[in-house]
C-alpha cells in the first residue's frame, strides 16, 4: 500500500525502532524488497537516487512500476516511494511523477538557501500529501555522483530546518555512503544527542547504513534515529550471489542462462539482507 512516510516514521520514533530505506535499481530489487516487507509485516521505504531514476529511464517509469507491482503482489504493508538526495528540480519531477515522499538535499547550499528552498518544497509536498526529508551537514563519501565531505551537522541549523515542518531530517554525524574505511572514527553520538535535544520528536535519518556495527545502530535508534538508509549492502549481496552462480558454472547448465534463473540468486540474496536489516532496525511486525 503506497503511502507517504509521515505516519510510519512517527510511529517508529514513538516506538523506538527504525524503518529501513532500501534503494532500488530495477524490477528485481523492487520485488525482493516489497516481498520481504510483506513477509515480515514491516513498513518499508523504497529509495530512488536521481542516478537510479535515470537508469530506470525516468521517475515516471519508476513510479508506474512500483504502483503496479504494489497492486499485483497484493502488498498491504505501508510502502513509501521516496526520492533519495534529490535536487530542487528532481523533487518537482518526482512530485509530478507520483512519488509519495521526497528528499531535498540542500546540504551543499549555504544554510539560508537550504532553508528557503526546503521551505518552499515543504509547502508543495504537504499540499499534495507527500512527506519530505531535508539534510543538514553532508553525508561523507559518494552515492551516484553525489559527493559529501562528511562533516557533522550543526544542531542549531538542524533546529532551523526541523522548524520548517519537514517530516524527517538527515543530519551528518560522521556517517559515510558506501563501505566504511578501516580508519573510520565511528558515529558522533555526541552530535546526534545534541541534534535530538534541539529537534525533539522529529524522526532523524541515518544515511550510509551499510557496514555500521549493530551496537552503533541500536544506540543511534535510542537517540532518535527512525529511518536508516541502506544501499551498498544490497548491491554487495546481489554481486556475491551472482558471482557464485557464474563461478559454479550454473549459467552453462541447461537453461541456466535464462535471466529469470541468472538473476534469481541475487534477488534471493537481497531478500536475505533486507530481512537481517529489518530485524536489526526493529521494524518487523510493525506494519
Ligand atoms: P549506503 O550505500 O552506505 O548503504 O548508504 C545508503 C544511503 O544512505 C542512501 O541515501
Amino acid at each position: 500500500m503506497l503511502v507517504s512516510a509521515t505516519e510510519m516514521l512517527k510511529k517508529a520514533k514513538e516506538g523506538h525502532y527504525a524503518v529501513g530505506q532500501f534503494n532500488i535499481n530495477n524490477l528485481e530489487w523492487t520485488k525482493s524488497i516489497l516481498q520481504t516487507a510483506q513477509e515480515l509485516n514491516s513498513p518499508v521505504i523504497l529509495g530512488v537516487s536521481e542516478g537510479a531514476g535515470k537508469y530506470m529511464t525516468g521517475f515516471n517509469t519508476v513510479s508506474a512500476m512500483v504502483k503496479a507491482m504494489d497492486g499485483d503482489l497484493g502488498i498491504t504493508v505501508p510502502v513509501a516511494l521516496h526520492l533519495d538526495h534529490g535536487t530542487y528540480d528532481g523533487c518537482y519531477k518526482c512530485i509530478k511523477a507520483g512519488f509519495t515522499s521526497i528528499m531535498f538535499d540542500g546540504s551543499h547550499y549555504a544554510i539560508e538557501e537550504n532553508i528557503a528552498k526546503t521551505k518552499e518544497l515543504v509547502a508543495v509536498a504537504h499540499q499534495l500529501g507527500l512527506s519530505i526529508e531535508a539534510e543538514v551537514g553532508s553525508i561523507g563519501g559518494e552515492e551516484d555522483g553525489v559527493v559529501g565531505m562528511g562533516e557533522c551537522a550543526d544542531p542549531e541549523e538542524c533546529k532551523q530546518i526541523a522548524d520548517l515542518g519537514v517530516d524527517m531530517l538527515a543530519a551528518g554525524i560522521g556517517n559515510i555512503h558506501g563501505k566504511y574505511p578501516a580508519n573510520w572514527a565511528g558515529l558522533s553520538f555526541e552530535t546526534l544527542d545534541a541534534i535530538q535535544q534541539k529537534t525533539g520528536i522529529m524522526p532523524l535519518v541515518l544515511h550510509g547504513g551499510t557496514g555500521i556495527p549493530d551496537d552503533m545502530i541500536a544506540k543511534a535508534i535510542s537517540l532518535g534515529v527512525a529511518k536508516i538508509n541502506v544501499n551498498t549492502e544490497c548491491q554487495l549481496y546481489f554481486q556475491e550471489a551472482t558471482r557464485k552462480y557464474i563461478e559454479a558454472g550454473k549459467d552453462l547448465e541447461g537453461k541456466g542462462f535464462d535471466p529469470r534463473k541468472l538473476l534469481a540468486p541475487g534477488a534471493e540474496a537481497i531478500k536475505e539482507i533486507v530481512k537481517i536489516k529489518m530485524n536489526l532496525f526493529g521494524s518487523v511486525g510493525k506494519a
